[in-house]
């Protein structure tokens, strides 16, 4: 049976599942929050808030490296990052959901790597190619790719800091897909994104976002994906 960790973000998943009976405490830390393991057909998928049950860790506060060595020891075989995401790119709506390949990391100051001594991943694909195909497969809508720009938050950027993404070649940009996808990579597990669309991001649309609206769209966007989990698994 299939057990894929899926971190959760800013768009809860509305499903009821069990809490694992886990510690949190690992050799780096406490992760966010225990998984709840939820069954689908063959997958078993273990859910983690990264921002913590409460919502309390804001993206520079998370623990990353703590909530990634925890699904590892609970011996996931692939690790998926959900996102809620303003779109640089205005071809991408609000509601859209996005499997991006590529990704340009902007955040600064967070514990990104396991190794005390140096060690370089290799990392040109920053997302496991098998594990993207089988989410793409799972339903026609989601888009298939584009490049994820995590910033550091937690405010949301200017105008010029987004037009500068775009020039970099960024279509998407959040807050937490780093550290935590070279995490992934420095165990060796693969990892995808699947990315909500909740605003235009700064600059990109006419109007100033609608930070009720992205509330909005965050809090029910959540079936959204559970819908692409149930069909992963089916
Ligand atoms: N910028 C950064 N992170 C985000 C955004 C945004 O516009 N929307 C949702 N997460």
């Amino acid at each position: 049976m299939p057990r894929i960790g899926v971190f959760v973000g800013s768009s809860p998943l509305p499903i009821t599942a069990e809490k694992m009976p886990v510690d949190l405490q690992t050799p780096w830390g406490s992760a966010s929050a225990a998984p709840c393991k939820y069954t689908v057909g063959e997958y078993e998928y273990l859910l983690m808030s990264r921002h913590g049950e409460q919502h309390e860790f804001a993206p520079h506060q998370i623990n990353y490296r703590a909530n990634t060595w925890l699904m590892h020891s609970l011996a996931v075989d692939g690790l998926l990052g959900t996102y809620t995401v303003g779109s640089v790119d205005p071809v991408l709506a609000v509601g859209q959901l996005v499997v991006p390949d590529q990704l340009i990391d902007y955040s600064w100051g967070r514990a990104s790597t396991f190794d005390d001594q140096l060690r370089h991943i290799e990392f040109t694909e920053p997302y496991d190619k098998a594990l993207r195909q089988a989410l793409l497969g799972a339903e026609a809508s989601l888009f298939d790719g584009g490049v994820y720009a995590c910033t550091q938050g937690p405010r949301l950027e200017t105008a010029a800091e987004i037009k500068r993404l775009a020039q970099d070649g960024a279509t998407l940009v959040g807050m937490t897909g780093m550290p935590e996808t070279a995490l992934a990579r420095e165990l060796e597990i693969p990892f995808a994104a699947l990315c909500l669309v909740v605003n235009p991001a700064a600059g990109v649309s006419d109007d100033v976002i609608d930070m009720q609206a992205l509330a909005e769209i965050s809090a029910t966007g959540g079936a959204r994906m559970v819908e692409v989990l149930n069909q992963l698994a089916a």
